[in-house]
């Protein structure tokens, strides 16, 4: 095991030079596992601070068949992960992308499901130890973006239904290329636009007023997977679902927000427990806003999807997707893309701030 060193300057634990990649087909990344060479670990009993990290090679890892994370949802609903991304910019620098607003969003979470969790610096430097370690497997500038992915679960051993003794902090990292087929291609290259087709559900909901939906838990993605696979073999990207209570107000898409535009409004649904507040819907408004769009978060009836210019998608993987089509109640509804579109303005600014192409002025991303 190679010892992080907290708030210290980095070490590197590998032999590779810094100017050296790791053995990856990059012209060809989708969104699989494609484990890089580190990850970090670290632990703490409950009620404690998380001890010191340390990084080892990826590797399977050891848990008690009694883990609170296997038994009672620190596992399936109380296992919490997160997810953050570092590209690679033109002159060879790598930047993280606000590790801090998902260090909050793991600790208000973590808070939700009774559990311990590392503390805004530990998570920051954590995420900066990991990527400077997996340095190689960030890929070229244009290429993707080494996806690293947090994971907070109550490791220690549990019968009775009881936050766990112990939690354990993890990250690894994959390169990763679009999350779907579709969507921007890399790097604000607009060219290859392919927008996703969305269904909305109408038998599963995704989340419950009063309940976790809005905690970035593991047990919000296992529940959706059977619409997500019912939607797939009918020719779908993905789903939309609507709220639980009225049927009839949009909440979110399996595994990203959602947006539409109406001249120069852009609306998105409130959060309001049962609606991720993602890191990329966040930074999207601030970019709108930026653009001189009005921005609006509301309760956003089905029927306004009718009359909108333009839907997109954000999401840390997603980053910003564009959407062709949207079908409810057999009905199709279709948005045209062109050049110019809102969506691909946005997404232009976000990736280019991502990746150094344009100055960050909002202290968004961190070099390492
Ligand atoms: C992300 O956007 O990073 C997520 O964790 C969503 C997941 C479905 C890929």
């Amino acid at each position: 095991c190679y010892t992080a060193q907290a708030n210290s300057s980095l070490q590197k634990p590998s032999i590779y030079s810094d100017d050296e990649y790791a053995d990856v087909d990059w012209d060809n990344l989708g969104f699989g596992i494609n484990p890089a060479d580190y990850m970090y670990t670290m632990k703490c009993s409950k009620d404690e601070n998380f001890e010191q990290g340390q990084l080892s090679r990826y590797r399977n890892i050891e848990l008690s068949p009694s883990a609170g994370v296997l038994n009672y949802g620190q596992a399936r609903d109380d296992g919490l992960y997160e997810s953050t991304k570092a590209y690679k910019t033109k002159d060879g620098r790598v930047l993280l992308f606000r590790p801090d607003q998902h260090a909050m969003r793991l600790k208000m979470g973590a808070e939700r499901l009774c559990m311990s969790s590392p503390s805004v610096d530990q998570f920051v430097n954590a995420v900066k130890e990991i990527a400077h370690a997996n340095k190689r497997w960030v890929p070229p500038p244009g290429k993707g973006s080494l996806y690293m992915r947090p994971l907070l679960m109550g490791s220690g051993p549990v019968l009775g239904l009881a936050p766990a003794p112990e939690y354990t902090f993890l990250i690894f990292a994959s390169p990763v290329g679009n999350y779907f087929k579709a969507g921007f291609y890399f790097h604000c290259t607009l060219q290859g636009t392919a927008p996703l087709n969305l269904y909305i559900e109408e038998e599963f909901v995704r989340a419950t007023p009063g309940g976790a939906g809005g905690v970035k838990t593991i047990g919000n993605y296992a529940p959706v997977l059977k619409a997500i696979a019912r939607a797939k073999s009918r020719g779908f990207t993905d789903v939309l679902y609507l709220d639980s209570v009225n049927r009839k107000y949009l909440e979110e898409v399996s595994s990203c927000n959602i947006f539409i535009v109406k001249g120069d409004v852009i609306s998105t649904p409130a959060t309001n427990g049962t609606i991720l507040e993602g890191v990329t819907r966040k930074s999207i408004m601030d970019i709108a806003r930026d653009h001189g769009y009005q921005v609006e978060e509301r309760a956003i009836p089905v029927d306004e999807l009718v009359d909108a210019d333009e839907v997109f998608c954000t999401g840390t993987a997603v980053v910003v997707g564009p959407v062709g089509s949207i079908t409810y109640q057999n009905r199709r509804i279709e948005y045209k893309m062109g050049p110019g579109s809102v969506s691909g303005k946005l997404y232009s600014t976000l990736v280019g701030i991502q990746t150094g192409l344009i100055e960050d002025k909002k202290g968004w991303t961190i070099e390492i």
